[in-house]
């Protein structure tokens, strides 16, 4: 299998609406400069959410073939093309974890961890006068395709999915708790887990039909061991390959979902957006 090297995924992630109403933190508002009466929309995230903010020499994600499908040469996104902050927002992994400490039994606590330091951040960013804050779910880490890779991309990881289900199971509490606290309704959570497993059940419908690619399958795979989506050799040459079709994919790479994935998942996030607002 492919040696992942995805320095860029384990940073916390929620998103921040600013209301025209804004009232506080006067330095913050002149220095974004959101007078115009248009909301605006801060981004704390990963290459989930990143449309181009990694310096481009430590990035696979500005060399080629990402960006292919939009904006046509790479450009710092994780995909072929869009992202979802492209769309509107996020997501989170817990592969530093599993680099780092790697053993299974301690996962459970190091969830506890992280949700006590999102509800400090949030708590935090709260304070300094934002007023709806959505905090992103997180995916079915078990439905990657670095996880489904074992079972020749034909199943998704349950023991994985249960990580994410932990993890969403307790950043709920904590919202709740949250605004429980506030008496109002501040923190909302948007579910990428969900929209992730509807995007992916959507595809296997089609399965036969236009979209006939296995949803769980990566469109960009590199081509022998130690080599991933987008890399070469000494000779520059290619060690991966590109599927034909990227608009019939659900993930890009083996961690990352297409421009089509996101856009899937965006129209299912869609109905839950107007909480923004
Ligand atoms: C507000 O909108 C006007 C007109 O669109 C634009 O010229 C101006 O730069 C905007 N100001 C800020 C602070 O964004
Ligand atoms: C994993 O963590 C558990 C609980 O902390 C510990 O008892 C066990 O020895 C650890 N296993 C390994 C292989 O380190």
């Amino acid at each position: 299998m492919e040696k992942l090297t995805l320095p860029f995924l384990f940073s916390l992630l929620f998103l921040l609406v600013l209301p025209s109403s804004f009232a506080g933190v006067q330095s913050i508002k002149e220095l974004y400069g959101f007078y115009n009466g248009s909301a605006k929309l801060f981004v704390f995230g990963d290459s989930y959410a990143d449309p181009g903010n990694t310096p481009v020499s430590l990035s696979p994600s500005w060399k080629l073939p990402y960006g292919e499908t939009f904006p046509g040469k790479p450009a710092g996104r994780f995909s072929d093309g869009r992202v979802l902050t492209d769309y509107i927002v996020a997501g989170n992994d817990y592969s530093t974890f599993n680099a780092r400490i790697g053993n299974q039994t301690e996962k459970p606590a190091f969830t506890k961890s992280l949700i006590n330091q999102i509800s400090f951040n949030l708590k935090r960013i709260h304070d300094l006068g934002v007023k709806k804050i959505a905090v992103i779910g997180l995916q079915p880490l078990g439905c990657l395709p670095a996880q489904t890779f074992g079972s020749s991309f034909q199943q998704c990881d349950e023991a994985q999915n249960m990580v994410s289900n932990f993890h969403n199971q307790l950043l709920i509490q904590e919202v709740q708790k949250l605004n429980h606290e506030k008496k109002k309704s501040v923190f909302f959570i948007l579910d990428l887990y969900s929209a992730f497993i509807s995007a992916i059940n959507e595809q296997k419908n089609h399965a036969g039909q236009l979209k006939s690619m296995n949803p769980l399958e990566p469109c960009c795979v590199g081509t022998s061991e130690g080599f991933s989506c987008g890399r070469v050799n000494e000779k520059g040459e290619k060690k991966y390959s590109v599927c034909k079709n990227p608009e019939e994919s659900i993930f890009w790479d083996l961690v990352h979902p297409s421009q089509n994935g996101w856009h899937s998942v965006y129209l299912n996030l869609q109905s839950s957006l107007h909480q923004l607002y």
